[in-house]
């Protein structure tokens, strides 16, 4: 139904709003745009929120038609923080012209919190991780009431379970389910558990649930998702079941294709999660795995609870036990007090284990951790220096590694067909079971082909990706 004329609602912000009808409330259906920053567990808040509007009728589009535009912040470096205030200064034009308002959701909201609304007035909701069960109720007061504002920023004791009942909306073939929130291990350069809170394992049995949903409207992989999975169930919830049980439970599901998890800490890796890959065929061959450093000194003051050996005598056991095992990681170079000769030890490592790809960073300053009060903090063109050289090796080394790919055959979860940039046709986009990203360019559309795990010829490396031509889907 259209807009009602509704006596006691006004503002710009309710212009393009429809509503639908719950006993005697009018509820109003808006449009909706959600910006996401930061890692897999913001990409998997996002994609539960997106769901969860759809299901209410909420349309999502772009940010100029959007009534209400939702952030997902991250706040791990100092970068992806400032790129939230560059970003809400932007906005500021856009929703003076639509009348639309922001919810500021993730780690920066939960860091700021109410502080975001002295300095950007039209922010009207700002929720933390532990809110996002809250936040389409939210949006629909705010929606329905003018000039209310609302935080949703406390912490639970448990694992805040959401709503999954949503039957029309579509998911991708590739989907994330979470399965803990937070994390206990202080890393002493890391503001996640300050502003994901203490670590809380999700019943398997819910897992399982969404699992399931998920794969009967369409999810052939999926990804677990949680800071450190390996301590999954230890900690006050989960249901007695440990990480390795869990994954034996979802692999067997019917209907999934591919199984995979992030992230893992070195520390809790269990003998049984290595066996697994060597065992559980749904299991990709792939795993994500933050060294954060090659030097043991500094492995040390970081707090990661591992040394370089056992780190590599984790890579050991698990090509032993899956050959082919494609291994990514995350480094920080000039963590307080890094020598030259402690930046040796990380570019040795990457030598012995040749990451097919990684995720390296600068050390940043976060307000309140344990680094921020070391000594000795390294100098930013030293930092500089750093990234560049560890950069350019890896960038040789995925290099390399996609050259390898060329010739093989392959199987591809094809994801989305999308324009290719060259010539203007089009590409299926999906992943190998390693996870590296695979375009296939067709000739037209042709059948809907989303969410086929196709045989793909490999016949070209590119500088991130590989080129693949079909050669069939099941
Ligand atoms: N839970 C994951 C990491 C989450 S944060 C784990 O334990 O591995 C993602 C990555 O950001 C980290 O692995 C680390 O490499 C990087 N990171 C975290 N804090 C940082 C900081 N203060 N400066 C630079 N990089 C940081
Ligand atoms: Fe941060 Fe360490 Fe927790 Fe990872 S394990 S989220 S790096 S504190
Ligand atoms: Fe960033 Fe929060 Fe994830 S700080 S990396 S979005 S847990």
């Amino acid at each position: 139904m259209t807009r009602p004329e509704f006596p006691g609602i006004s503002g710009k912000s309710l212009a393009r709003g429809v509503y639908r009808v719950q006993g005697m409330h009018y509820i109003p259906r808006m449009n909706f745009h959600i910006l996401t920053f930061g890692c897999q567990m913001n990409v998997g808040d996002s994609q539960w929120l997106s769901r969860a509007l759809r299901s209410r009728g909420w349309q999502e589009t772009t940010d100029e038609q959007a009534d209400v535009i939702i952030i997902n912040t991250c706040s791990v470096r100092d970068k992806p923080e400032q790129k939230v205030y560059s970003l809400l200064g932007r906005l500021a034009s856009i929703v003076r012209e639509t009348g639309a308002f922001v919810a500021v959701g993730g780690c920066v909201a939960q860091q700021i919190g109410a502080g975001f609304w002295n300095r950007f007035p039209f922010v009207r909701l700002v929720f933390g991780t532990d809110g996002v069960a809250g936040v389409p109720q939210a949006l629909e007061r705010l929606a329905s009431t003018p000039r209310l504002r609302l935080s949703l920023l406390d912490f639970s004791e448990e694992y805040v379970e959401r709503g999954q009942d949503f039957p029309d909306a579509s998911v991708s073939p590739s989907a994330f389910v979470t399965i803990m929130q937070g994390c206990n291990n202080f890393c002493a350069y890391c503001i996640v558990p300050y502003v994901r809170g203490r670590q809380k394992s999700r019943t398997s049995a819910s897992i399982i649930s969404e699992c399931e949903s998920l794969i009967a409207r369409g999810a052939r992989e999926i990804t677990l998702l949680g800071q450190n999975v390996n301590s999954y169930g230890q900690d006050a919830g989960g249901d007695g079941l440990s990480f390795t049980q869990l994954l034996r439970r979802v692999a067997v599901l019917p209907g999934l294709a591919r199984l995979r998890f992030v992230t893992s800490h070195p520390k809790d890796i269990a003998p049984e999660v290595v066996a697994a890959f060597g065992e559980l065929e749904q299991l990709c061959p792939c795993l994500h795995l933050p060294m954060q450093s090659g030097s043991d000194a500094v492995l040390a003051r970081m707090g990661r609870k591992y040394d370089r050996a056992r780190y590599l005598d984790i890579v050991r056991r698990l090509r032993q036990a899956r050959p082919g095992m494609v291994l990514t990681t995350d480094i920080i170079v000039g963590f307080p007090g890094e020598t030259e000769q402690d930046f040796r030890a990380t570019m040795d490592v990457l030598e012995e284990v040749r990451f097919e790809r990684s995720f390296s960073f600068k050390y940043s300053d976060r307000p309140g951790v344990a680094a921020e009060r070391m000594a000795f903090k390294v100098p930013e063109e030293v930092k500089a220096e750093r990234l560049a050289s560890f950069q350019a090796r890896q960038a040789e080394l995925t290099a390399e590694d996609l050259r390898a790919q060329e010739g093989r055959r392959v199987s591809v979860l094809l994801e989305e067909l999308s324009k290719r940039q060259d010539e203007g046709g089009l590409s299926w986009r999906g992943r190998e079971p390693g996870g590296r990203v695979v375009d296939i360019p067709v000739i037209d559309g042709g059948p809907d082909l989303t969410g086929a795990l196709a045989t793909v010829r490999i016949s070209l490396a590119r500088k991130h990706s590989l080129l693949g031509e079909m050669e069939g889907t099941p």
